[in-house]
């Protein structure tokens, strides 16, 4: 997918620097309590509740339809009309400071699809940097923000040329080094790899690994074997709630629900 972009949307995204909110609180990255959804009058997402270690890999797995989506736009305020409470380092996202646009700027999401902008590769990574044109850093920040995402060694020699010649796997690649290159303090993923060239897929998985040293990642994922690779803890969601979370060694060789066994060995639950 390509998107314009234009000097206006530089400007917008310029004017807003990312703003954490202060907490005196040593908080989890991310607290999920109780957290219902109803869009066009059907229950989306029923009380689900859970939350995000500082660091390291989450997966969410269920099946088509449990909400797994939904919940990352609840999370980063894409969706608002949920009920219950999302806190991102001890603080409301209701009550971020800047509002909606700023909690998406510390809450990244990287969408299934990538959305690349048309314009070069080193735009795209630098969208959302205040001044980027002119900082000195600039080409520092570009390549770090390539090298986290592993894409680096493939674009260096022409990092003025249309991201849109890059292939899909290469532009979800650019997609995460942009997302990386605000510092956001949570990155959300949905399904990141769907649909994506091999190669693209375990350099992706690379890259998530290395991210989460530092930032706490939540990737929705089909593939049961990835969130095995990915190692940190897994959510099992199902018709709209959290039916197990856990380490996600413990959750894939002793799941403790029943509909969570059922879904490893089947890829179905009987729960919708
Ligand atoms: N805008 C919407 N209006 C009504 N229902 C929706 C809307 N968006 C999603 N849904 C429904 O919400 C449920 C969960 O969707 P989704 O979050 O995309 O699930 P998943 O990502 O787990 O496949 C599905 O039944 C879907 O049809
Ligand atoms: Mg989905």
């Amino acid at each position: 997918m390509v998107a314009d972009l234009t000097a206006a949307d530089f400007l917008q995204a310029s004017q807003q620097s990312p703003e954490k909110p202060s907490s005196n609180i040593e908080a989890a990255a991310l607290q999920v309590e109780s957290l219902g959804l109803q869009l066009d009058g059907k229950v989306i997402l029923h009380g689900v509740s859970f939350s995000l270690p500082t660091s390291g890999v989450t997966s969410v797995i269920g099946p088509s339809g449990a909400g797994k989506s939904s919940l990352l736009r609840c999370l980063n305020g894409l969706l608002t009309q949920w009920s219950g409470t999302i806190s991102v380092a001890g603080a409301s996202t209701r009550q971020w400071h800047g509002g909606w646009d700023q909690l998406r700027r510390h809450v990244g999401l990287i969408a299934q699809k990538p959305v690349v902008f048309n314009a070069s590769i080193r735009a795209n990574v630098c969208f959302g940097i205040h001044g980027w044109r002119q900082r000195r850093r600039a080409d520092e920040l570009v390549e770090k923000s390539l090298q986290q995402a592993a894409l680096w060694d493939e674009v260096k020699d022409r990092l003025d040329a249309p991201a849109v010649t890059l292939s899909v796997g290469q532009q979800q690649r650019l997609c995460i080094a942009r997302a990386v290159a605000i510092k956001p303090g949570i990155l959300l993923l949905d399904e990141p790899t769907a649909s994506l060239d091999p190669r693209s897929k375990q350099l992706i998985e690379q890259s998530m690994q290395q991210l989460a040293k530092e930032t706490p990642l939540l990737c929705v994922t089909h593939d049961l074997e990835q969130a095995q690779r990915l190692e940190g803890s897994t959510i099992f969601m199902c018709d709209g709630r959290v039916i197990e979370q856990g380490e996600s060694k413990q959750l894939f060789t002793q799941p403790q629900c029943i509909e969570t066994r059922e879904f490893l060995r089947w890829s179905v639950c009987d729960c919708n």
